[in-house]
């Protein structure tokens, strides 16, 4: 494969960030942040190593599911700026090598969005049919996805006497895909974002904006995906649709596009290995990790797997059995308040590792060396913590902490004016802080710019195909990736002691090495590709095999 087509499937390689501009950097302390603040921040993103950044939701909205609940799909919210800033954010950002990608929450508007105010107006109001209605809730219903906040999925609508389907908050009326119109809706608010110069979108609970209402005929409701992506990549060449699809691998590649058909989303989250990954990190044994990657699906060369640690909803554990997942909560969430859903976890990793920077870094390590794309969170890159004083979900959306000053530097409006305040832990401003680490490359953050670069540097992590290798320990992953562009290998120890692993690579052409990426040295190999490797306690090392003649830098 050329360099040159390579590089027009930007994404294979792309490291993603997704912040939400709200709580990122408030430029005129107001106390919520906007797209001013975050422009005065692209250095740091850029220095940090990321290509493209996810917004969360900045359009107009009541605010009572974290923006997820709109009422404008094409404008922004005045507190954030303005279109004009959008246009000049993705501009600048491209500028520093970054592209932009959006939240696309289509499956649903806010209850004050102004076609919901006119829907429920008469049972033949103009826009009634942009939304499901029926005259009972059908017997048969779906779990809500917010158990303990909502009790079902249909609510009342008091003056037409019918009842909408909300998969979400009640706040939310899911939108009726079954309408050609609201389908048109779909379309051109993607259309009109790709004109604005964004790169993408992180598509939001795909499963449950294809899915038609009950009774419905739409014929397949993956057509609707197809379709999107038709329009997508007549539009721009380069955009992708990220999605948002936490369902069993099987179901997952229906999503990507079946084979021989025509394709559906470019890039789905792996919330698979995300929770077998938690699972292992409980048990300290690689193997519950190991085998859900070897389970994963090699994808179509355009398509990609986006690695990520923590979003920012709950961590959720839901594909894991109700064992599995007490353990995962006995060991990381042992208290009422750090769970939520029955599910999930609200809090952030440093936390459920009791800070320990070997585990921190371990994990970290492990996402940027999976095939795919990593996707980090903001804060991450500086061990942020939790505020357990933010209700639920909340808790892991506190402000960027740039300075130790107060509101970690992220507005100097009075603290209690911020949406979301920081923690006043041991991971406070004062203690976790972008400026105190920028410049020390011991830091954490010097870490993950060290591992966004050997990411860059290292395209057969994206490209390539994985094997997971026996490595001899219940506690070891051992992973190689095979590209045309060269081999990886990476090994991690989920234990606290220290240990050999002795690697089994299979032949290797006379003379070949195994080069340390991280510290500088290189190892012979023998010919059949074995060797004893040292790897420290919650250690890591990431190595490529090096060919006599190989003119690749390493
Ligand atoms: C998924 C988003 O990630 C979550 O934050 C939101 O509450 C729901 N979709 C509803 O939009």
């Amino acid at each position: 494969m050329k360099i040159t087509d390579r590089s027009d499937l930007w994404w294979k390689t792309a490291i993603v960030y997704c912040l939400d501009v709200e709580t990122y950097m408030d430029w005129n302390d107001d106390g919520c942040g906007d797209f001013e603040g975050l422009a005065h921040r692209l250095d740091h993103l850029a220095e940090l190593g990321v290509t493209v950044i996810w917004l969360m939701p900045f359009q107009p909205t009541p605010d009572r599911d974290d923006g997820y609940d709109i009422t404008d799909f094409t404008g922004v919210d005045p507190r954030l700026g303005a279109l004009t800033d959008i246009a000049e954010f993705t501009r600048t950002a491209r500028d520093r090598g970054m592209r932009v990608i959006i939240d696309f929450v289509m499956n649903h508007t806010s209850d004050r969005h102004p076609w919901f105010k006119s829907a429920r107006r008469s049972l033949d109001a103009p826009y009634r049919d942009y939304y499901v209605w029926r005259d009972a809730p059908p017997k048969k219903q779906a779990q809500t996805v917010f158990p303990g906040e909502e009790d079902s999925v249909w609510e009342l609508d008091e003056r037409t006497g019918q009842y909408y389907l909300h998969s979400f908050y009640r706040h939310q009326p899911d939108l009726n895909i079954a309408n050609p119109a609201v389908r048109d809706e779909i379309a051109t608010t993607m259309g009109y974002w790709l004109e604005l110069g964004i790169s993408g979108f992180r598509v939001d609970a795909v499963p449950f904006l294809i899915e038609p209402p009950e009774g419905v005929d739409i014929g397949d409701p993956h057509e609707l995906l197809r379709d999107l992506r038709r329009f997508l990549q007549r539009r721009s060449s380069e955009a992708v649709l990220l999605g948002e699809v936490n369902l069993p691998y099987e179901q997952q590649l229906d999503f990507f596009g079946k084979q021989g058909d025509p394709p559906e989303l470019t890039m789905q989250f792996d919330f698979l290995g995300m929770q077998a990954l938690y699972l292992s990190l409980a048990r300290e044994d690689a193997r519950p990790l190991a085998e859900m990657l070897a389970a994963r699906p090699q994808l179509e060369p355009e398509a990609q797997w986006a690695n990520f640690v923590r979003n920012h909803d709950e961590l959720t554990l839901d594909k894991l059995s109700d064992a599995e997942r007490e353990e995962v909560f006995d060991a990381f969430a042992p208290e009422d308040w750090m769970r939520v859903y029955g599910r999930g976890i609200v809090r952030r990793l440093p936390t459920m590792l009791d800070g320990d920077p070997r585990r921190i870094r371990m994990v970290y390590s492990l996402l940027f060396s999976l095939p795919g794309t990593p996707v980090l969170f903001y804060g991450e890159e500086i061990g942020m913590g939790e505020n357990p004083e933010q209700q639920g979900r909340m808790s892991v959306r506190t402000p960027m902490q740039w300075t130790g000053e107060p509101n970690g530097g992220f507005s100097r409006a009075p603290t209690r004016r911020l949406r979301a305040q920081p923690p006043s832990d041991g991971y406070a401003p004062e203690h976790v802080n972008v400026e105190a680490q920028m410049h020390d490359p011991e830091s954490l953050l010097g870490f993950i710019r060290s591992l966004t670069r050997r990411y860059r540097s290292s395209p057969e992590i994206g490209w390539g195909v994985l094997d997971v290798l026996p490595s001899g320990q219940d506690a070891v992953l051992a992973h190689r990736i095979t590209a045309d562009v060269g081999r990886f290998v990476a090994l991690h120890n989920f234990a606290p002691t220290p240990t050999i692993v002795s690697l089994d690579l299979g032949p290797v052409a006379p003379d070949s090495q195994l080069s340390d990426l991280f510290r500088v040295d290189r190892f012979d190999l023998d010919e059949q590709g074995r060797i004893d490797v040292h790897l420290d306690a919650y250690g890591y090392a990431w190595f490529r095999v090096v060919e006599p003649g190989d003119r690749r830098l390493t």
